[in-house]
Parts: structure tokens; C-alpha cells; sequence
């Protein structure tokens, strides 16, 4: 019995210790200490010993009772303790832990709020492969292999015919390939060059192209909405140009000019005190790229424009280095 009693004190130790809670340690009391419980039920066979036995065993039952019974009370008073402890810690007046929300980046919203300006015009939306061929980034596209945007050192090429685009106009002749006129669609994506990375120069950038194919279609058309497209992405105040240029794929050409915005046409750092600051390439779709897709250019006459999305959200947010667009810093990123 001695040995019984033994076990039951190890038992009863090991148990208060798991105990966390106050009716946890009532259960465990009851279990050991109540009326029908482990101890009292050890104490009722105290006559069946033997009677020198007796007095042994009942001392030892006894002081179990009353170890047990201080026990109890010391787990009650920690777990008091600790309780109280926790519901002081515990402040619901206090803010809680705001979580931090993303948002896109300047450059997804820039191209997102230049379609919806192109969308509202009709336009459609159209992707290409930002690992292309040479045909439809330069051939297609009447950029003969001579022409230095055809040199090897301009591209970053995967092997003698596959680049990465140099450009979105290849998009052009892929939509030409598989849609007849009429065709309206602007292409916004990823386009690469082996640039040195500086504040206006990155080997990554993003463009827009722009192209709108049918009969009838004239520069007239291509005037009106770029104009339309500088009021609604600058402001309604902005003053364009477009001045003579060369495309391989566009006849004639242009290239478009708004008004210095921070020196408002007057010369500053920023348009290099020319007054006017180049945003865009664009003209009248060259013959020779229609021939190349299988499009009649007697029929069909149509414009194309293409420009670099990172300058014009720079400009517009007053953003003096291209590098801080790449760099994910989001101290920076946030403010967008
Ligand atoms: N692809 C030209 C570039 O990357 C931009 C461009 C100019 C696109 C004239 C056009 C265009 O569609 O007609 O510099």
C-alpha cells in the first residue's frame, strides 16, 4: 500500500503541472482529494491491514492529504497570478497592428490610365512575345540588316534569328498577320536594349505602340489622337508639336514634342533649353510593311506611334531617375 501511495503522489505531481487553468485544477482535486477520490478510496482499505501495518500507512495517507491539499492551493494562487497578469497586459483600447496593403506599380497604373485613354477611342488591346524574331522585329518592319538597329550590338540575342524585342512595333506585323482591316490596337509591354543603366537609360523598359489600319486612314487621323492623347494623359493645356523624322516603317514620319513642362517652353535642365521635350515616334504605316503581312497598300493606308512609357510617367510625376523605378525600393514606390 505504501508503494500505491508512492505512485499516486508522482502522478498527482506531474498532473498539477500540466494544469492551466482553474477548473482544470478543480477536476484534479476532486479526482485525488474528494470523497470518491483516488486518496479516500486508498484510506478505506486501511482495515484490511495488518494492524501494526496500520499506523505506518495512515501517517503516510495523512501527510499525502495535506501535501496535496498546499499543492492545490500554490497551483491556485500562480495560476491567479498569471491571469491577472494577462488581462493587465492586454490593452482593447490600444490601435491595432495596421497591415500593410500593396498597390501596382506607377509603371502598371501609367500604362493602364494611357490604354483607358486609347480604349475610349476605340482602341483594342494586343500583347506579343518578349522574345522575338529578327524578322518581325526588324525585316517585317522594313529595317533593313544594315541599319543600325539591326546591329548585333543593340540587341541582346538568344541566337542568330531570336532577340529580345528591341521594341513593340513587331506587335504590328503580328496583328497584321492575323486580322484584316480594320484594325485599331495599342500594345503596351516589356521591351530590351543593351543599355548602360543610368538616369534616363535602363536595359528594360516599357513601351506603348500604337496602330490603326484602313481605307482612308490619314495623318489627319494620327494628328487628332495623339493630340487627344497629350491633353487627357498631361493636361488639357499642353502644347504639342510633331517635326519631320525618319522610321524604316513609317512614311513620312514624325516625332512628337510637348512643351517643357516644368519650364513651360522657355528652356530649362530638363528639355536641355530646347523648350520641348520628344515623347513619341510615329507616321504613316510604310508600303513596304503592309507587302511584308499581305496587305493591299493601295487599298488600305494606315498610322502607327510608339513611345516609352517610363518618360512620360516621369515627367508627370516629377520622377528624375529611371532607376528608381526598377529598384523596389517601397518608401519610394509607395508614394504612387
Ligand atoms: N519603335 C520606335 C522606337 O522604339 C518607336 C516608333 C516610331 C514606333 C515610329 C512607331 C512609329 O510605331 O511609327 O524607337
Amino acid at each position: 500500500m505504501l508503494k500505491e501511495l508512492d505512485k499516486l503522489e508522482k502522478t498527482f505531481r506531474e498532473q498539477l503541472l500540466a494544469v492551466d487553468s482553474a477548473d482544470a485544477l478543480e477536476k484534479l482535486r476532486v479526482e485525488y482529494l474528494g470523497r470518491k477520490g483516488k486518496l479516500s478510496e486508498i484510506m478505506k482499505r486501511l482495515g484490511d491491514l495488518a494492524p501494526r501495518e496500520r499506523p505506518g500507512v495512515g501517517k503516510r495517507a495523512n501527510e499525502l492529504k495535506q501535501g496535496f491539499e498546499a499543492a492545490v492551493k500554490e497551483r491556485a494562487a500562480v495560476l491567479k497570478t498569471v491571469s491577472e497578469a494577462r488581462r493587465a497586459a492586454f490593452d482593447p483600447t490600444l490601435p491595432g497592428i495596421p497591415l500593410r496593403v500593396g498597390h501596382r506599380h506607377l509603371i502598371m497604373r501609367t500604362i493602364e490610365e494611357m490604354v483607358d485613354i486609347f480604349q475610349r477611342l476605340g482602341f483594342d488591346v494586343a500583347y506579343g512575345p518578349e522574345v522575338e524574331d529578327s524578322w518581325h522585329n526588324f525585316e517585317a518592319l522594313n529595317i533593313p540588316p544594315d541599319h543600325p538597329a539591326a546591329d548585333p550590338n543593340n540587341s541582346f540575342f538568344i541566337d542568330d534569328t531570336t532577340i529580345l524585342r528591341t521594341q513593340t512595333s513587331p506587335v504590328q506585323v503580328r496583328v497584321m498577320e492575323k486580322q484584316p482591316p480594320p484594325i485599331r490596337v495599342v500594345v503596351p509591354g516589356r521591351t530590351y536594349r543593351p543599355d548602360t543603366v543610368d538616369a534616363s537609360h535602363s536595359f528594360m523598359f516599357h513601351q506603348l505602340e500604337g496602330l490603326m489600319v484602313d481605307e482612308g486612314v490619314t495623318f489627319g487621323h494620327l494628328k487628332a489622337v495623339l493630340h487627344l492623347f497629350v491633353q487627357e494623359y498631361f493636361s488639357p493645356q499642353t502644347r504639342m508639336r510633331l517635326r519631320p523624322h525618319f522610321f524604316p516603317f513609317t512614311e513620312p514620319s514624325a516625332e512628337l514634342d510637348i512643351a517643357c513642362s516644368i519650364c513651360a517652353g522657355l528652356g530649362c535642365a530638363t528639355c536641355g533649353n530646347k523648350g520641348w521635350l520628344e515623347v513619341l515616334g510615329c507616321g504613316m504605316v510604310d508600303p513596304n510593311v503592309f507587302k511584308a503581312v499581305g496587305i493591299d497598300p493601295e487599298r488600305y493606308t494606315g498610322f502607327a506611334f510608339g513611345f516609352g512609357i517610363e518618360r512620360p510617367a516621369m515627367l508627370k510625376h516629377g520622377i528624375h531617375d529611371m532607376r528608381l523605378l526598377f529598384e523596389n525600393d517601397v518608401r519610394f514606390l509607395a508614394q504612387f
